[in-house]
């Protein structure tokens, strides 16, 4: 994989004040490291601004609805690679509150229609600035979910961002075409801001994919899957403590009793006679999705979190765990103009959460409802052929790990953790989240390729316990080999086990009460700490996140 190392003067771009012609000029545009074969040229280069900031919006019909949310501007480099996710609709109000805003509002002509960042569109071997500036009122930490990136562009949580402060993002693009996303990662705040709003998509495409002939442009649609609890007042809820029940047992999650796609709720989508490509990202902090089609038509699945499937494959339902992407095929060719259809989660087990512990779960994990709904229109169309070759996988072998015989093994918990007060709280690894520390087991050799074990014991003993974790792992991409249940775990797996598509590269991976998965990884290119960690949200938050460090 090629990689140009990051400039050596980003920190000093970071803590200066220039403007971005300043910046170009200082930098000459994207130097290369003298060892390095390629050649970027102006055309290869993107720099974008991005503030998180408070603003209002119309959610429901009236209060407007106080968010907060990433906005971005093209500052060099093709306009076309930022766009909205969501078109305000025709009678979209001109008013742009602001009051929230601590600084001065950016000079838009509108308000984005929705609370979700920009859809960074780059293409692969691109480099990338990000001036980020923070105007929100506490500290956040850009994260850039899935990307092959050096830890202090990850970023890691350390590299927090004051209010009011910048910071530069700089990389160059060495993922695949795929769909990955963006949003903040400050420890112990993160739940809460991205729930507020603070999230995006990071789209990237190649010349494997181009020559893929997949549906593009109004036929790629993006779909950023969320729940928020919504008061009397429009406003979102997001109870203290993080969850329906909180408490000693500690976070259990969040479940909102709303479904909102591309940040609307009761989310229509119209389609043509045609076939599309659906980017489906799982934005939700805890809820975890069993998708259908509601007609029973199959879902052809094209894509996970690290881009194509080698060939499309077919799924009854597909699972859907929170950070996790799925992207499908779909040809609505064959309905009539005015078809409705719907895109459900449906119902399934083992995965409760707050179990026994008196929550208010209005609609709890593994309950069924619509996500979204599909209208056909317009005239008929062609049928087309299912996709069949996508891409190419490198598989890593297991004959090419470091540590064949002794996987390194890393197990989900809960328990003390050494907290004063005796709090239950969740861990990683038997440890919570320690900023600067990283145990011996959490230490890899760059160049390595290793097979790690990740386990969920949480077989129903203590209440709480038994759940479902997705585990993310920074920094990279990897291959799931093998997954394993516990016996007595059976039955709520069934549910779900046949929805899981390991086929392509992923980043996060759901795991059931009782499960254990093989992964193979590899660490390339970069060294320093990255983090793993569950993302369950207010796990993450409650101390389910370690460090693991990548020595040279
Ligand atoms: Cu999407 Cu560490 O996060
Ligand atoms: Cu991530
Ligand atoms: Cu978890």
């Amino acid at each position: 994989m090629q990689v140009s190392k990051i400039l050596n003067r980003r920190t000093f771009l970071r803590t200066t004040g220039l403007g971005t012609a300043g910046l170009l000029a200082k930098i000459g545009v994207a130097p290369i490291a003298a060892k390095e074969p390629r050649t970027n040229t102006i055309a290869d280069f993107l720099e974008i601004a991005l503030q998180a900031t408070a603003f209002e919006l119309p959610l429901l019909p009236g209060t407007w609805t106080r968010v907060w949310g990433y906005k971005g501007s093209v500052l060099y480099g093709d306009p076309a690679s930022l766009q909205t996710i969501q078109e305000p609709p025709r009678n979209y109000p001109v008013r742009f509150s602001n009051r929230a805003n601590l600084q001065a509002p950016p000079r838009r002509a509108r308000p984005p229609y929705s609370y979700l960042g920009p859809i960074i569109k780059v293409r692969r071997g691109q480099r990338v600035r990000i001036n980020f500036t923070n105007n929100l009122p506490e500290q956040t930490v850009m994260h850039w979910h899935g990307l092959h990136i050096a830890p202090e562009m990850d970023a890691h949580p350390s590299f927090l961002v004051a209010p009011g402060q910048n910071y530069v993002y700089e990389f160059e693009v060495a993922n695949r075409a795929g769909t990955y996303w963006f949003h903040p990662h400050p420890d112990g705040r993160t739940g809460r801001q991205v729930y507020n709003g603070l999230a995006g998509l990071f789209v990237v495409s190649d010349d494997e994919e181009a020559a893929a002939s997949l549906p593009a442009g109004n036929f790629d649609i993006p779909l950023v899957i969320q729940d928020r609890i919504i008061d009397a007042n429009n406003q979102f809820v997001y109870q203290a403590g993080g969850g329906q029940t909180g408490g000693m047992m500690g976070n259990d999650g969040f479940l909102g009793d709303r479904i909102l796609v591309n940040g609307r709720p009761d989310f229509t989508l119209d389609v043509a006679r045609r076939a599309y490509r659906l980017r489906l990202l799982n934005g939700s902090n805890s809820r975890v999705y069993k998708l259908v089609w509601d007609d029973g038509t199959p879902l052809t699945v094209i894509g996970t979190d690290g881009g194509l499937l080698e060939r499309a494959v077919q799924r009854n339902y597909v699972m859907l765990a929170p950070g996790e992407r799925v992207e499908l095929w779909v040809d609505f060719s064959g309905r009539e103009s005015g078809a409705m259809m719907q895109l459900r989660s449906l119902q399934f087990s083992g995965a409760e959460m707050g179990m026994g512990m008196g929550g208010n779960q209005m609609l709890p994990n593994g309950a069924p409802f619509t996500v979204m709904n599909v209208r056909v229109v317009g005239r008929a169309g062609e049928p087309t052929p299912p996709p069949t070759q996508l891409s190419t996988i490198n598989r890593y072998r297991m004959e090419d790990t470091v540590n064949r015989n002794a996987p390194r093994s890393f197990a989900v918990s809960m328990g003390t953790g050494g907290m004063m007060g005796g709090g239950m709280r969740w861990l990683l690894n038997g440890r919570p989240y320690q900023e600067a520390e990283v145990a011996t087991n959490e230490i890899v050799r760059l160049n390595t390729t290793e097979v790690w074990e990740l386990i969920n014991n949480s077989t129903g003993g203590m209440m709480g316990m038994s759940m479902v974790h997705p585990i993310h792992i920074h920094g990279l991409q990897f291959q799931v080999i093998e997954r394993q249940i516990a016996s007595q775990m059976t039955a709520g797996y069934e549910t779900v086990r046949y929805g899981y598509v390991d086929e392509g590269w992923k980043d996060t991976v759901m795991m059931m009460p009782g499960e254990r998965i093989r992964l193979l990884l590899r660490f390339e290119d970069f060294t320093g700490k990255y983090v793993y960690h569950c993302h369950n949200l207010e796990h993450e938050d409650a101390g389910m996140m370690r460090n693991y460090l990548v020595r040279a």
